[in-house]
């Protein structure tokens, strides 16, 4: 093959916004400075075209930090005796939706580990309660698995969107993150039961996981292709300190930010977060992020005495900062680098 063969699949993938399994794998593999700055290049003129120099806040709450299941790789795994648990009352959750709304912010996002309390009795009305007092906002659930049932009942009550990232598309290496009681087909199953309630849905993968190799990322990305999510969310893996992966290594914030521009140009509209695990790997790595191709930050609107028990990875950063800080530290980064933090909702613009 020619030396300029990585470059070609790039011009390919920019026009075509497909490439196969095998293209992808070389493209990963041929990853060079010089090829993800192209990358970035080619990510930044799609997502300035469709969105402009604007990027969509959203205000993440961290509802609940006790988790059923018991990923080798998540601090929040039940099998963490030293995690703290915690979860917010929907009274709570309310009250930082109401300071979120106060400082602009026009999605919320509920997220937290699979903590049986929030039953649909308890959600639902919550929802409501959320869509009602802010017509003009989006909820977004990040909840893990629930049933179809369960599902449909939330997106009745209101809610807008729902991150659940697969993880990994490919069910050996999923297998290997993943206790034996937990399936790949349902994870699966839920995204696409999600797609067909009429969620905007998120999907999304660590990169640098354990065990991952270019040919697993390369069916990430053949998934995210056909899949064609509203949201995606990928981030370095960051080892936890009381988990399984505890010695292995974080993930690579260049292969990271070479992602999110590939991921750009498979998927033109897509919403693609710049994550607080890229931001905690490097102190820049969130607008680096967004230079790739992202256009999406999620500043922390949980209650300060709660951040540091929302413990997915080490050394997750904005623990100790009130919601209005994370705010401005984030608009000031964003200002930064040319962008302006968006107005609105900030919907999936599909074209
Ligand atoms: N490092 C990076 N990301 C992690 N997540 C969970 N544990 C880690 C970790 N150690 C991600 C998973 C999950 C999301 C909420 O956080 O992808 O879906
Ligand atoms: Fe939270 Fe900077 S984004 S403090």
């Amino acid at each position: 093959m020619s030396l300029s063969a990585p470059e070609a699949l790039l011009e390919k993938l920019a026009a075509e916004h497909r490439l196969t399994e095998t293209e992808y794998r070389r493209l990963i593999e041929a990853r060079t400075p010089e090829l993800a700055s192209a990358a970035a290049g080619k990510a930044d003129r799609v997502r300035r075209e469709i969105y402009g120099n604007g990027v969509f806040l959203r205000g993440l709450i961290e509802i609940s930090s006790i988790c059923k299941n018991d990923c080798y790789y998540c601090g929040l795994r039940r099998s963490n005796a030293a995690c703290e648990r915690y979860r917010l009352s929907p009274r709570e959750i309310l009250d930082c939706a109401a300071e979120g709304y106060g400082l602009g912010f026009r999605t919320f996002v509920l997220q937290g580990g699979e903590d049986g309390y929030y039953t649909d009795e308890v959600l639902c009305p919550l929802v409501a309660e959320l869509k009602a007092a802010y017509p003009d906002c989006a909820v977004t659930l990040s909840l893990g698995e629930r049933g179809a049932e369960s599902f449909a009942r939330l997106r009745e009550a209101g809610a807008d969107r729902y991150l659940l990232r697969h993880e990994t598309a490919d069910r050996a290496h999923y297998e290997k993150l993943h206790p034996p009681e937990m399936s790949f087909t349902h994870r699966m199953d839920c995204l696409r039961a999600l797609r067909e309630l009429g969620y905007q849905v998120g999907c999304g993968f660590m990169v640098g996981s354990p065990f991952q190799t270019p040919a697993e990322l390369a069916k990430d990305l053949v998934f995210i292709g056909d899949f064609r999510p509203d949201m995606c969310g990928i981030g370095p893996f960051i080892p936890h300190h009381d988990t399984p992966f505890r010695d292995e290594a974080a993930g690579s914030v260049e292969l990271t930010l070479y992602l999110l521009s590939l991921i750009r140009l498979i998927h033109p509209p897509v919403l693609l977060p710049a994550t607080t695990a890229l931001g905690t790997l490097d102190p820049k790595g969130r607008e680096k992020g967004i230079l790739a191709g992202a256009n999406v930050v999620m500043p922390n609107l949980s209650p300060v005495a709660v951040r540091k028990k929302y413990e997915l990875y080490d050394n997750k950063i904005c623990t100790g900062e009130e919601s209005a800080q994370c705010l401005g530290c984030l608009t000031g980064r964003l200002r930064s680098i040319g962008f302006e933090p968006a107005a609105g909702r900030g919907d999936v613009k599909l074209i």
